[in-house]
């Protein structure tokens, strides 16, 4: 499958700014960067594009860390897929949080925004071998306890696209085990249109929790944790939904 077109950055925002930003946030991490490697990687995502710029304004500030079910997450047992990982970020601090490096699985359906993540923390020789590329889901029934799903949904437009991405996760669960994730929201109100800087995909509460019950899934919290940034048309009825939901035992 061919990687979708870069999106643009929004208003006030640009690659320069926005990349010198983020190499600062990694170095809290204690990544070193060469000399000259700024302006190297400018030039190159000048050329490439930034797929989801979004996401590269919050890299190096993982969603995971502030997710609900987190806390909850056992890290003695348990394999857990990261589906639809982008950059790699909420993998890291997994690894970071002393999760297992063997229990974690990190699958996308193409390799832009992993290599930006490699470019960015300058691991891609430690960690690669946690990632999986694929135009299919890969993997078999049960082969999961956790499924983590962050920002994903929000960028899938078609909803049998939708259907087979939630449906795959609760094929890949083994009984019993949790889908968590988030997603852009709408507080209320109808749907707005897509636009060139917000995703394509912004669900109700009730369209969300359709969607995870209609997949199967049960015990459903959903939360809704903030508002989304301004620059993201009628940003104030937006919201980010924070999701758990379990595949009956
Ligand atoms: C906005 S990014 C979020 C990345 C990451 N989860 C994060 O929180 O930083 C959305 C990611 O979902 C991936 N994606 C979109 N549709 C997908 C699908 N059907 N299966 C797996 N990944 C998908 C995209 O390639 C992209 O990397």
């Amino acid at each position: 499958m061919p990687a979708p077109k870069p999106l643009s950055f929004p208003p006030g925002k640009t690659l320069p700014e926005e990349l010198s930003n983020v190499m600062k946030q990694i170095e809290t991490y204690g990544v070193v960067y060469p000399e000259g490697y700024y302006q190297m990687l400018l030039k190159k995502y000048s050329k490439e594009g930034v797929l989801y710029p979004h996401i590269l304004m919050i890299l190096g500030k993982p969603r995971i860390s502030n997710h609900f079910y987190y806390s909850h997450v056992p890290k003695e047992t348990g394999r857990l897929l990261d589906y639809g990982c982008g950059t790699g970020d909420n993998v890291r601090q997994l690894i970071r949080d002393g999760f297992p490096r063997e229990k974690i699985t990190a699958f996308d359906i193409n390799w832009a925004s992993i290599n930006l993540g490699f470019d960015m923390y300058r691991d891609r020789q430690e960690i690669h071998d946690l990632f999986t590329v694929s135009d299919t889901f890969p993997f078999g029934p049960e082969e999961f306890d956790l499924v983590y799903s962050a920002s994903v949904l929000q960028v899938i437009t078609e909803d049998e696209e939708l259907r087979n991405y939630l449906a795959n996760a609760w094929t890949a669960l083994t009984p019993g085990g949790i889908l968590f994730g988030s997603t852009f929201g709408l507080v209320e109100g109808a749907i707005s249109s897509p636009n060139e800087w917000g995703p394509p995909r912004v669900m109700l509460r009730e369209q969300l929790t359709s969607s995870l019950t209609g997949a199967g899934f049960t015990c459903l919290d959903i939360v809704q944790r903030y508002r989304v940034p301004h620059y993201i048309p009628n940003s104030n009825n937006k919201c980010v939904f924070q999701f758990c939901a379990k595949k009956p035992a």
